[in-house]
């Protein structure tokens, strides 16, 4: 990782997590929203994550964000319908889009119920013709930039649907891939952003609970990937940051 700032954070509890990476949700919002006019959010999947969402969407947090100026995007999704109980779409439109009032337009999901090579091209076709990822003095031209990616640790080190031992993880080019239903559950096709494009964000925060991933943060920490962790191969240009429990 050439210039990228880590910083890792451990907390007693989820809530105390998600509390803390709200305030640096709100901070980072304002920040991109002030400089370049919106903030593009990619959202995690799992279940980790829900609780954050949730909190977002409570009136003492949602009303410190200009909704109206943020773009919503995933970093990965399960190939079912949007309404489907094991659809990430699902997850944070229930904890958090339902509640708010962000425009339909700026709500960017994968689209889980297309066959699965069309869908990560579709997916790829929304991401380069939103402007706000494109352009900006200091990115790469022909890679979006993302200003916050939040991912989620597998306890098997996977993150997004990027699994140990996939082809998906030796992508150059594409900026979304379709990968085969994993070992992991719902064991059903996936859609995710590449290493290429997650890499390229302005910010990338892990959000990981539990002692076994927190083992594997820490593995990761001290760059000894012998276990060839997928999560390890996030190593964004700028920013990255950890956030676990204890
Ligand atoms: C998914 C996720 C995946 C997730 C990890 C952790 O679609 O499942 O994007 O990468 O973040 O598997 O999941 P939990 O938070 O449920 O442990």
């Amino acid at each position: 990782m050439k210039n990228t700032s880590v910083e890792t954070a451990r907390f007693h509890s989820l809530s105390e997590l998600n509390e803390k990476c709200a305030e640096l949700i709100i901070a980072c919002a304002d920040e991109a929203i002030d400089k370049r006019g919106g903030f593009s959010l990619v959202l995690s999947g799992g279940t980790t994550p829900q609780s954050l969402y949730t909190l977002l969407a409570t009136p003492m947090i949602r009303r410190r964000l200009n909704w109206q100026k943020i773009h919503f995007f995933w970093g990965d999704e399960r190939c079912v319908p949007a309404d489907h109980p094991a659809s990430n779409f699902k997850m944070a439109d229930d904890a958090l889009l339902s509640k708010i009032s962000v425009p339909q337009t700026q709500i960017h999901r994968m689209k889980g119920e297309l066959e699965p090579r069309a869908g990560a091209l579709d997916y790829e076709k929304i991401i380069k013709d939103t402007a706000l990822l494109c352009n900006h003095p200091g990115t790469a031209e022909n890679l979006p930039t993302f200003d916050l990616v939040l991912l989620g640790l597998g306890n098997d080190g996977h993150t997004a649907s990027l699994f140990p031992g996939s082809e998906a993880l030796d992508e150059k080019e594409r900026l979304v891939c379709a990968v085969p239903a994993p070992a992991a559950e719902p064991a059903v096709p996936r859609l995710t952003l590449t290493l290429p494009v997650l890499n390229n964000a302005r910010n990338v925060w892990f959000i990981a609970a539990g002692s076994h991933k927190g083992a594997i943060a820490e593995a990761i920490w001290s760059q000894n990937n012998s276990q060839g962790y997928p999560a390890a191969q996030i190593r964004p240009h700028k920013n990255l940051r950890w956030f676990v429990t204890l």
